[in-house]
């Protein structure tokens, strides 16, 4: 069977269960992922391009589980390219995944809340942290990077010191934060028998959880580099 066809025949829930990293994309097109009509029923009942849709599927598939993988920065960047950096890759990023897991938990919970014990737990966990998360990222962009780029870096004076020491504050946090979520999901296991979308959503706690990590400790590192260029 070509792969076109074999999209075009295959049921939703078939998909989902094989593919549960496509599930953001079924959702994004209103499908149910416990449906059990095709593809090509699906395109026909909501009027969507039949080829465009197979398309995007295969494409979802083929890609695999999203990596969000970060490009080394080379060395040599100036402080204002790190800091530019974050923003578009890292804090964009945050500031859409936080509330779309929010939407999967809530998802997971309306379609089957005995699929996991910690639904409840984590959904609370997620809510607070986007709240906190929002708040911190701002601060960095209104009140940290700005105060960091303009600052010259000959002496660290009092102002910066105070931004430097607000972010390594929530850093912390951040932290134990995250400690907490890999305890709440038992390190992101997935047992035998989740089902999709349970799947697809501690894969993507998993991932934010490991971006997250990563962009701590580039911003550790853009602190290091600051103080260390104050101090040389
Ligand atoms: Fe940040
Ligand atoms: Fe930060």
């Amino acid at each position: 069977m070509n792969p076109y066809t074999f999209i075009l025949d295959s049921r939703i829930i078939d998909l989902a269960d094989n593919y549960p990293w496509i599930i953001p994309i079924i959702d994004t097109f209103q499908m149910d992922t416990d449906s059990s009509i095709t593809v090509a029923e699906i395109a026909e009942n909501k009027n969507i391009n039949i080829e465009l849709l197979v398309e995007i599927i295969t494409n979802a598939i083929v890609r695999g589980i999203p990596e969000y993988t970060i490009p080394t920065l080379n060395n040599g960047n100036s402080i204002n390219d790190t800091i530019n950096y974050i923003i578009t890759h890292h804090h964009l990023y945050l500031r859409t995944e936080l509330p779309r897991l929010i939407k999967s938990t809530e998802k997971v919970i309306e379609k089957d809340s005995n699929s996991c014990n910690y639904l409840a737990e984590l959904l609370l966990f997620l809510q607070g942290f986007d709240i906190a998360l929002v708040k911190h990222l701002n601060k960095e962009e209104i009140e940290v990077f700005p105060f960091i780029t303009h600052t010259d870096y000959e002496v660290i004076n009092d102002g910066l010191r105070q931004a430097i020491l607000l972010m390594e504050f929530e850093h912390n946090h951040v932290s134990n934060a995250l400690n907490h979520l890999s305890l709440i999901t038992d390190n992101f296991t997935i047992e035998n028998g989740t089902n999709a979308r349970m799947k697809e959503l501690i894969a993507s706690l998993k991932m934010m959880a490991r971006t997250f990590d990563e962009h701590l400790n580039l911003e550790e590192q853009l602190i290091h580099d600051l103080i260390f260029s104050a101090e040389n």
